[in-house]
Protein backbone atom coordinates (compact mmCIF):
# COMPACT_ATOMS: atom_id res chain seq x y z
CA UNK A 1 0.00 0.00 0.00
CA UNK A 2 1.19 3.21 -0.93
CA UNK A 3 0.91 6.18 0.96
CA UNK A 4 1.51 8.61 -1.47
CA UNK A 5 -2.00 9.82 -1.94
CA UNK A 6 -2.67 10.77 1.81
CA UNK A 7 -0.68 13.38 2.48
CA UNK A 8 -0.46 14.68 6.67
CA UNK A 9 -3.05 17.35 7.47
CA UNK A 10 -0.93 19.18 9.32
CA UNK A 11 1.95 21.83 7.76
CA UNK A 12 5.36 21.54 9.83
CA UNK A 13 6.54 25.16 10.55
CA UNK A 14 8.91 26.86 8.64
CA UNK A 15 10.65 23.73 7.31
CA UNK A 16 13.17 23.52 4.28
CA UNK A 17 11.17 22.07 1.45
CA UNK A 18 13.46 21.07 -1.58
CA UNK A 19 16.44 17.95 -1.16
CA UNK A 20 18.52 20.40 -2.89
CA UNK A 21 18.18 22.66 -0.03
CA UNK A 22 18.49 20.62 2.58
CA UNK A 23 21.36 19.11 1.53
CA UNK A 24 23.16 22.80 0.92
CA UNK A 25 22.05 23.86 4.32
CA UNK A 26 22.88 20.66 6.04
CA UNK A 27 26.44 21.10 4.45
CA UNK A 28 26.85 24.50 5.74
CA UNK A 29 25.36 23.78 9.62
CA UNK A 30 26.26 20.11 10.32
CA UNK A 31 29.58 19.09 10.73
CA UNK A 32 31.54 17.05 8.43
CA UNK A 33 31.58 13.41 10.66
CA UNK A 34 27.82 13.55 9.78
CA UNK A 35 27.82 11.36 6.59
CA UNK A 36 25.11 10.06 4.67
CA UNK A 37 23.47 7.22 3.10
CA UNK A 38 23.51 7.08 -1.27
CA UNK A 39 25.14 9.30 -3.44
CA UNK A 40 21.76 11.31 -3.38
CA UNK A 41 20.63 11.21 0.08
CA UNK A 42 16.89 10.37 0.62
CA UNK A 43 14.36 12.06 2.51
CA UNK A 44 12.37 9.97 4.71
CA UNK A 45 9.30 11.20 5.62
CA UNK A 46 7.05 8.98 6.51
CA UNK A 47 6.39 5.19 7.50
CA UNK A 48 4.58 2.85 8.55
CA UNK A 49 5.44 -0.80 9.39
CA UNK A 50 8.58 -2.32 7.39
CA UNK A 51 8.02 0.73 5.15
CA UNK A 52 9.42 3.78 4.50
CA UNK A 53 8.51 6.55 2.52
CA UNK A 54 10.16 9.54 0.87
CA UNK A 55 9.03 13.42 0.34
CA UNK A 56 7.79 12.07 -2.96
CA UNK A 57 5.57 9.05 -1.91
CA UNK A 58 7.88 6.42 -2.97
CA UNK A 59 7.78 3.46 -0.65
CA UNK A 60 10.69 1.82 0.15
CA UNK A 61 10.87 -1.73 1.87
CA UNK A 62 13.08 -0.48 5.14
CA UNK A 63 15.37 -3.50 6.75
CA UNK A 64 17.86 -1.40 8.72
CA UNK A 65 15.89 0.65 10.44
CA UNK A 66 17.56 3.69 11.36
CA UNK A 67 20.72 1.75 12.79
CA UNK A 68 18.69 -1.14 13.95
CA UNK A 69 16.15 0.73 15.80
CA UNK A 70 12.97 -0.37 14.59
CA UNK A 71 11.83 -3.49 16.59
CA UNK A 72 8.02 -3.30 16.81
CA UNK A 73 7.43 -1.44 13.32
CA UNK A 74 7.50 2.42 12.26
CA UNK A 75 4.18 3.68 13.80
CA UNK A 76 2.61 1.08 15.40
CA UNK A 77 -0.95 1.97 15.99
CA UNK A 78 -0.46 0.85 19.68
CA UNK A 79 2.34 3.23 20.12
CA UNK A 80 0.22 5.57 18.38
CA UNK A 81 -2.62 5.51 20.29
CA UNK A 82 -0.89 6.07 23.69
CA UNK A 83 1.07 8.86 22.69
CA UNK A 84 -2.35 10.34 21.53
CA UNK A 85 -3.92 9.61 24.32
CA UNK A 86 -1.29 11.00 26.94
CA UNK A 87 -0.64 14.76 24.89
CA UNK A 88 -4.55 14.56 24.81
CA UNK A 89 -5.34 14.15 28.07
CA UNK A 90 -1.95 16.23 29.03
CA UNK A 91 -0.10 13.94 30.98
CA UNK A 92 2.78 15.22 32.19
CA UNK A 93 5.20 16.12 29.60
CA UNK A 94 8.78 15.64 31.14
CA UNK A 95 9.37 14.55 34.84
CA UNK A 96 12.74 12.83 36.41
CA UNK A 97 13.61 10.39 38.34
CA UNK A 98 13.56 12.72 41.20
CA UNK A 99 9.39 12.13 41.40
CA UNK A 100 7.71 9.23 41.17
CA UNK A 101 6.80 8.01 37.54
CA UNK A 102 4.69 5.41 36.41
CA UNK A 103 6.18 4.21 32.75
CA UNK A 104 9.60 4.45 34.36
CA UNK A 105 8.97 2.41 37.11
CA UNK A 106 7.10 -0.58 35.47
CA UNK A 107 9.23 -0.65 32.73
CA UNK A 108 12.15 -1.50 35.20
CA UNK A 109 10.00 -3.84 36.82
CA UNK A 110 9.47 -5.12 33.57
CA UNK A 111 13.49 -5.15 32.08
CA UNK A 112 14.35 -7.26 35.74
CA UNK A 113 11.84 -9.88 34.66
CA UNK A 114 13.22 -10.14 31.42
CA UNK A 115 16.79 -10.33 32.21
CA UNK A 116 18.80 -13.42 33.69
CA UNK A 117 18.31 -13.89 37.71
CA UNK A 118 20.23 -11.55 39.72
CA UNK A 119 20.32 -8.76 37.17
CA UNK A 120 17.31 -6.55 38.85
CA UNK A 121 18.33 -3.06 38.80
CA UNK A 122 17.93 -0.89 36.02
CA UNK A 123 18.82 2.50 35.39
CA UNK A 124 17.80 4.33 32.47
CA UNK A 125 19.59 6.45 29.54
CA UNK A 126 18.41 7.96 26.57
CA UNK A 127 20.93 6.25 24.27
CA UNK A 128 23.08 3.11 24.38
CA UNK A 129 26.43 5.20 24.66
CA UNK A 130 25.17 6.75 28.10
CA UNK A 131 24.03 3.04 28.55
CA UNK A 132 27.59 1.92 28.31
CA UNK A 133 28.93 4.92 30.43
CA UNK A 134 26.80 3.65 33.12
CA UNK A 135 27.64 0.64 32.95
CA UNK A 136 31.51 1.06 32.55
CA UNK A 137 31.51 3.54 35.56
CA UNK A 138 29.62 0.99 38.09
CA UNK A 139 32.03 -1.77 37.49
CA UNK A 140 34.71 0.98 38.02
CA UNK A 141 33.59 1.53 40.68
CA UNK A 142 32.05 -1.42 41.92
CA UNK A 143 35.60 -3.29 41.59
CA UNK A 144 38.16 -0.08 42.04
CA UNK A 145 39.88 -1.18 38.99
CA UNK A 146 39.99 1.36 36.00
CA UNK A 147 41.21 -1.18 33.30
CA UNK A 148 38.28 -2.17 30.75
CA UNK A 149 39.04 -5.01 27.99
CA UNK A 150 37.07 -5.08 24.52
CA UNK A 151 37.55 -6.49 21.38
CA UNK A 152 38.73 -5.39 18.37
CA UNK A 153 35.81 -3.97 15.73
CA UNK A 154 33.31 -3.76 18.63
CA UNK A 155 31.41 -0.22 19.22
CA UNK A 156 29.81 0.96 22.44
CA UNK A 157 29.48 4.49 21.62
CA UNK A 158 30.19 7.83 20.44
CA UNK A 159 31.03 9.20 23.96
CA UNK A 160 34.59 9.38 25.22
CA UNK A 161 34.60 6.70 27.26
CA UNK A 162 33.12 4.69 24.91
CA UNK A 163 35.17 6.10 22.05
CA UNK A 164 38.25 4.42 24.15
CA UNK A 165 37.00 0.88 23.28
CA UNK A 166 36.04 1.53 19.95
CA UNK A 167 37.62 -0.97 17.72
CA UNK A 168 37.31 0.75 14.48
CA UNK A 169 40.14 4.02 13.50
CA UNK A 170 37.64 5.50 11.52
CA UNK A 171 35.25 6.03 14.72
CA UNK A 172 37.86 7.12 17.04
CA UNK A 173 39.61 10.88 17.19
CA UNK A 174 42.37 12.03 18.75
CA UNK A 175 41.24 12.86 21.93
CA UNK A 176 41.07 10.21 24.29
CA UNK A 177 40.22 9.58 27.56
CA UNK A 178 42.62 8.94 30.34
CA UNK A 179 41.61 5.41 31.13
CA UNK A 180 43.60 1.92 30.80
CA UNK A 181 42.15 0.25 27.95
CA UNK A 182 42.91 -3.25 26.41
CA UNK A 183 41.22 -4.63 23.33
CA UNK A 184 41.42 -8.84 22.64
CA UNK A 185 41.00 -10.24 18.55
CA UNK A 186 37.52 -10.67 17.51
CA UNK A 187 35.90 -13.88 17.69
CA UNK A 188 35.57 -13.63 13.49
CA UNK A 189 34.76 -17.38 12.58
CA UNK A 190 35.33 -15.87 8.56
CA UNK A 191 38.44 -13.91 9.29
CA UNK A 192 39.58 -16.36 11.72
CA UNK A 193 42.79 -14.40 13.20
CA UNK A 194 44.26 -17.74 14.55
CA UNK A 195 43.22 -19.02 10.60
CA UNK A 196 41.45 -21.88 11.97
CA UNK A 197 38.26 -23.10 11.22
CA UNK A 198 35.11 -22.73 13.15
CA UNK A 199 34.21 -26.90 12.84
CA UNK A 200 37.26 -27.82 14.32
CA UNK A 201 39.03 -24.78 16.04
CA UNK A 202 39.99 -24.50 19.73
CA UNK A 203 38.54 -21.33 20.63
CA UNK A 204 41.64 -19.86 20.33
CA UNK A 205 40.16 -16.60 20.46
CA UNK A 206 39.19 -16.81 24.02
CA UNK A 207 42.24 -18.36 25.07
CA UNK A 208 43.68 -15.28 23.48
CA UNK A 209 41.64 -13.42 25.80
CA UNK A 210 43.74 -14.40 28.91
CA UNK A 211 46.69 -13.92 27.43
CA UNK A 212 46.06 -10.48 26.57
CA UNK A 213 45.03 -9.98 30.42
CA UNK A 214 48.66 -11.96 31.67
CA UNK A 215 50.57 -9.72 29.15
CA UNK A 216 48.86 -6.03 28.37
CA UNK A 217 47.75 -4.94 32.17
CA UNK A 218 48.46 -5.44 35.81
CA UNK A 219 46.64 -8.92 36.00
CA UNK A 220 43.11 -7.45 37.21
CA UNK A 221 40.29 -5.90 35.56
CA UNK A 222 36.85 -3.49 35.84
CA UNK A 223 35.34 -5.25 33.50
CA UNK A 224 35.11 -6.86 30.06
CA UNK A 225 32.57 -5.34 27.29
CA UNK A 226 31.12 -6.91 24.25
CA UNK A 227 28.31 -7.34 22.27
CA UNK A 228 26.83 -11.06 21.73
CA UNK A 229 26.71 -10.02 18.13
CA UNK A 230 28.88 -7.19 16.54
CA UNK A 231 26.62 -5.14 15.21
CA UNK A 232 28.97 -1.95 13.76
CA UNK A 233 31.49 -4.82 13.01
CA UNK A 234 29.80 -6.19 9.91
CA UNK A 235 27.20 -8.64 12.42
CA UNK A 236 30.26 -10.67 13.08
CA UNK A 237 28.80 -13.57 14.94
CA UNK A 238 30.92 -15.79 17.44
CA UNK A 239 30.04 -19.18 18.84
CA UNK A 240 28.40 -19.26 21.92
CA UNK A 241 30.63 -20.99 23.60
CA UNK A 242 33.23 -18.36 22.93
CA UNK A 243 31.42 -16.18 25.40
CA UNK A 244 31.05 -19.21 27.89
CA UNK A 245 34.82 -19.25 27.82
CA UNK A 246 35.30 -15.25 28.11
CA UNK A 247 33.03 -14.75 31.00
CA UNK A 248 35.14 -17.48 32.99
CA UNK A 249 38.34 -15.85 32.17
CA UNK A 250 37.54 -12.39 32.66
CA UNK A 251 35.78 -12.95 35.78
CA UNK A 252 39.39 -14.70 37.14
CA UNK A 253 40.69 -11.61 37.01
CA UNK A 254 37.84 -9.46 38.57
CA UNK A 255 36.38 -8.04 35.60
CA UNK A 256 32.50 -7.38 35.74
CA UNK A 257 30.66 -8.69 32.41
CA UNK A 258 29.16 -6.14 30.20
CA UNK A 259 26.88 -7.54 27.75
CA UNK A 260 26.54 -4.27 25.03
CA UNK A 261 22.70 -5.84 24.00
CA UNK A 262 22.41 -2.01 22.24
CA UNK A 263 21.78 -4.10 19.03
CA UNK A 264 20.86 -7.90 19.64
CA UNK A 265 18.53 -6.71 22.35
CA UNK A 266 14.44 -6.34 22.60
CA UNK A 267 14.51 -9.86 21.00
CA UNK A 268 16.12 -9.55 17.87
CA UNK A 269 18.43 -12.21 17.79
CA UNK A 270 14.92 -14.21 17.49
CA UNK A 271 15.16 -16.33 21.09
CA UNK A 272 14.54 -14.50 24.31
CA UNK A 273 14.34 -10.82 24.69
CA UNK A 274 17.82 -10.47 25.92
CA UNK A 275 20.55 -12.63 24.40
CA UNK A 276 22.73 -12.94 26.40
CA UNK A 277 19.84 -14.66 28.80
CA UNK A 278 19.33 -17.19 25.52
CA UNK A 279 22.79 -17.55 25.17
CA UNK A 280 23.50 -18.16 29.10
CA UNK A 281 26.30 -15.62 28.96
CA UNK A 282 27.04 -14.56 32.68
CA UNK A 283 26.90 -11.10 32.56
CA UNK A 284 26.86 -8.66 35.09
CA UNK A 285 25.92 -5.70 33.61
CA UNK A 286 23.62 -5.33 30.52
CA UNK A 287 23.30 -2.66 28.26
CA UNK A 288 20.44 -1.86 25.76
CA UNK A 289 18.62 1.16 23.31
CA UNK A 290 18.12 1.53 19.93
CA UNK A 291 15.07 -1.06 19.51
CA UNK A 292 14.44 -1.07 23.03
CA UNK A 293 12.55 2.09 22.54
CA UNK A 294 11.78 1.15 19.05
CA UNK A 295 13.04 4.25 17.79
CA UNK A 296 12.47 6.81 20.66
CA UNK A 297 15.59 7.76 22.50
CA UNK A 298 15.84 5.42 25.24
CA UNK A 299 18.14 3.45 26.95
CA UNK A 300 19.00 1.04 30.12
CA UNK A 301 22.15 -0.27 32.08
CA UNK A 302 20.83 -3.60 33.83
CA UNK A 303 22.86 -4.53 36.74
CA UNK A 304 23.28 -7.09 39.13
CA UNK A 305 22.04 -6.10 42.61
CA UNK A 306 25.55 -6.48 44.29
CA UNK A 307 26.73 -3.92 42.13
CA UNK A 308 24.55 -0.99 42.31
CA UNK A 309 24.49 -1.63 46.05
CA UNK A 310 28.18 -0.89 45.53
CA UNK A 311 27.37 2.88 44.18
CA UNK A 312 25.14 3.87 46.84
CA UNK A 313 25.86 7.15 48.78
CA UNK A 314 26.37 8.40 45.51
CA UNK A 315 24.56 10.56 43.12
CA UNK A 316 23.95 9.64 39.49
CA UNK A 317 21.56 12.05 37.50
CA UNK A 318 20.49 12.08 33.74
CA UNK A 319 18.07 14.98 32.91
CA UNK A 320 15.68 13.19 30.42
CA UNK A 321 16.65 9.67 31.47
CA UNK A 322 13.01 7.69 32.23
CA UNK A 323 10.81 9.91 30.42
CA UNK A 324 7.62 9.35 30.23
CA UNK A 325 7.14 9.23 26.58
CA UNK A 326 10.24 7.59 26.50
CA UNK A 327 9.44 4.98 28.58
CA UNK A 328 6.12 4.61 27.64
CA UNK A 329 6.96 4.02 24.06
CA UNK A 330 9.78 1.16 25.51
CA UNK A 331 7.34 -0.20 28.04
CA UNK A 332 4.47 -0.22 24.39
CA UNK A 333 7.09 -1.87 22.41
CA UNK A 334 7.73 -4.75 25.20
CA UNK A 335 4.33 -5.35 25.37
CA UNK A 336 4.06 -5.74 21.28
CA UNK A 337 7.36 -8.00 20.76
CA UNK A 338 5.04 -10.15 23.87
CA UNK A 339 1.31 -10.34 21.95
CA UNK A 340 2.67 -10.52 18.68
CA UNK A 341 4.98 -12.85 19.19
CA UNK A 342 7.47 -10.93 17.68
CA UNK A 343 10.79 -13.05 18.71
CA UNK A 344 8.99 -16.26 17.27
CA UNK A 345 8.73 -14.58 13.90
CA UNK A 346 12.25 -13.09 14.64
CA UNK A 347 13.77 -15.92 14.90
CA UNK A 348 11.50 -17.78 11.85
CA UNK A 349 12.32 -14.92 9.40
CA UNK A 350 15.61 -15.04 10.54
CA UNK A 351 16.16 -18.50 9.43
CA UNK A 352 14.03 -18.03 5.85
CA UNK A 353 16.37 -14.95 5.19
CA UNK A 354 19.57 -17.17 5.92
CA UNK A 355 18.33 -20.06 4.27
CA UNK A 356 17.46 -17.87 0.94
CA UNK A 357 20.65 -15.79 1.26
CA UNK A 358 22.77 -18.81 1.33
CA UNK A 359 20.91 -20.01 -1.65
CA UNK A 360 22.28 -16.36 -3.39
CA UNK A 361 25.78 -16.89 -2.25
CA UNK A 362 25.41 -20.07 -4.52
CA UNK A 363 24.83 -17.85 -7.60
CA UNK A 364 26.72 -15.07 -6.63
CA UNK A 365 30.89 -15.23 -6.19
CA UNK A 366 30.45 -11.44 -4.63
CA UNK A 367 28.52 -13.17 -1.40
CA UNK A 368 31.71 -14.66 0.58
CA UNK A 369 29.89 -15.18 4.25
CA UNK A 370 26.18 -15.22 5.38
CA UNK A 371 25.45 -15.02 9.20
CA UNK A 372 23.70 -13.59 12.29
CA UNK A 373 21.13 -14.60 14.77
CA UNK A 374 17.53 -13.96 14.08
CA UNK A 375 16.94 -10.47 12.03
CA UNK A 376 20.23 -9.20 12.69
CA UNK A 377 21.83 -10.90 9.65
CA UNK A 378 24.90 -9.66 8.32
CA UNK A 379 26.49 -10.97 4.27
CA UNK A 380 29.86 -10.16 3.57
CA UNK A 381 30.92 -9.04 0.10
CA UNK A 382 34.55 -10.30 -0.96
CA UNK A 383 36.23 -9.71 -4.38
CA UNK A 384 37.44 -12.80 -4.47
CA UNK A 385 36.45 -15.80 -1.92
CA UNK A 386 39.91 -17.17 -1.93
CA UNK A 387 41.78 -14.18 -0.46
CA UNK A 388 38.32 -12.06 0.97
CA UNK A 389 39.74 -8.88 -0.99
CA UNK A 390 37.12 -6.68 0.80
CA UNK A 391 34.43 -5.35 -1.53
CA UNK A 392 34.20 -2.12 -0.51
CA UNK A 393 33.44 -0.22 -4.04
CA UNK A 394 30.57 -3.31 -4.49
CA UNK A 395 29.09 -2.92 -1.45
CA UNK A 396 28.16 0.82 -2.33
CA UNK A 397 26.97 -0.62 -5.55
CA UNK A 398 24.45 -2.54 -4.40
CA UNK A 399 23.42 -0.11 -1.86
CA UNK A 400 22.69 2.20 -4.41
CA UNK A 401 20.97 -0.58 -6.49
CA UNK A 402 18.81 -1.56 -4.25
CA UNK A 403 17.56 1.53 -3.18
CA UNK A 404 16.48 2.36 -6.71
CA UNK A 405 14.42 -1.08 -6.45
CA UNK A 406 12.76 0.04 -3.17
CA UNK A 407 14.89 -1.38 -0.64
CA UNK A 408 16.77 0.09 2.09
CA UNK A 409 19.76 -2.04 3.65
CA UNK A 410 22.38 -1.00 5.79
CA UNK A 411 26.18 -1.69 5.79
CA UNK A 412 28.59 -1.95 8.22
CA UNK A 413 32.48 -3.53 8.86
CA UNK A 414 35.60 -1.92 9.30
CA UNK A 415 35.79 -1.98 5.53
CA UNK A 416 32.20 -1.27 4.66
CA UNK A 417 31.69 -4.28 2.90
CA UNK A 418 28.81 -6.28 5.35
CA UNK A 419 25.19 -5.47 4.41
CA UNK A 420 23.45 -5.48 7.02
CA UNK A 421 19.55 -6.77 7.47
CA UNK A 422 17.80 -5.59 10.53
CA UNK A 423 14.26 -5.26 9.78
CA UNK A 424 11.53 -4.47 11.82
CA UNK A 425 10.79 -7.62 13.72
CA UNK A 426 7.32 -7.86 12.45
CA UNK A 427 8.39 -8.53 9.06
CA UNK A 428 6.58 -11.11 6.52
CA UNK A 429 7.68 -13.59 4.58
CA UNK A 430 6.58 -11.50 1.51
CA UNK A 431 8.86 -8.99 2.18
CA UNK A 432 11.81 -11.08 3.13
CA UNK A 433 11.48 -12.18 -0.76
CA UNK A 434 11.05 -8.83 -1.66
CA UNK A 435 14.43 -8.24 -0.45
CA UNK A 436 15.71 -11.36 -1.51
CA UNK A 437 14.84 -10.68 -5.10
CA UNK A 438 16.25 -6.80 -4.69
CA UNK A 439 19.71 -7.90 -3.54
CA UNK A 440 19.10 -11.18 -6.37
CA UNK A 441 18.94 -8.58 -9.31
CA UNK A 442 21.59 -5.62 -8.29
CA UNK A 443 24.34 -8.45 -7.60
CA UNK A 444 23.58 -9.57 -10.73
CA UNK A 445 23.94 -6.09 -12.58
CA UNK A 446 27.56 -5.73 -10.23
CA UNK A 447 28.63 -8.97 -11.26
CA UNK A 448 27.83 -8.20 -15.19
CA UNK A 449 29.52 -4.59 -15.04
CA UNK A 450 32.63 -6.26 -13.25
CA UNK A 451 33.22 -9.24 -15.87
C1 LIG B 1 26.48 -2.21 20.14
C2 LIG B 1 26.30 -0.73 20.29
N1 LIG B 1 26.49 -0.18 21.50
C3 LIG B 1 26.30 1.14 21.70
C4 LIG B 1 25.93 1.97 20.67
C5 LIG B 1 25.75 3.43 20.91
O1 LIG B 1 24.39 3.74 20.89
P1 LIG B 1 23.89 5.25 20.66
O2 LIG B 1 24.22 5.60 19.23
O3 LIG B 1 22.42 5.16 20.96
O4 LIG B 1 24.62 6.10 21.62
C6 LIG B 1 25.74 1.44 19.40
C7 LIG B 1 25.35 2.29 18.27
O5 LIG B 1 25.45 1.95 17.12
C8 LIG B 1 25.93 0.05 19.20
O6 LIG B 1 25.75 -0.52 18.00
Amino acid sequence: MSLAAEPGTHKPLDIIESNEQLLATRKAHFPPTAVHYYQKPLHLVRAKGCNVYDEQGREYLDVIGGIVCISAGHNHPKIQQRMLAMIQNDEIQHTTTLYLNRYATRLAEKLAQAAPAGIDKVAFTNSGSEANEVALMAARHATGETTVMSLQHGYHGGTLGTLAHCGHASWRFKAQPVAHTVAALAPNCYRCPFKQEPTTCHLECATHVEETIQTTTHGKLAAFIAEPVMGVGGFITPPEAYFHQVAKIVKKYGAKYISDEVQTGAGRCGEAFLATKSMQIDADIITMAKGFGNGAAAGATLMRDEIAASLSGKFHFNTFAGDPFQAMQALTTMEIIEDEQLIENARAMGEYLIEQLKALQSRHPLIGDVRGRGLLIGVELVKDRITKDYATAETNQLMELTQERGVLIGKGGLFGNVVRIAPALSISRTQCDQLVQALDESLTVIEKSNA
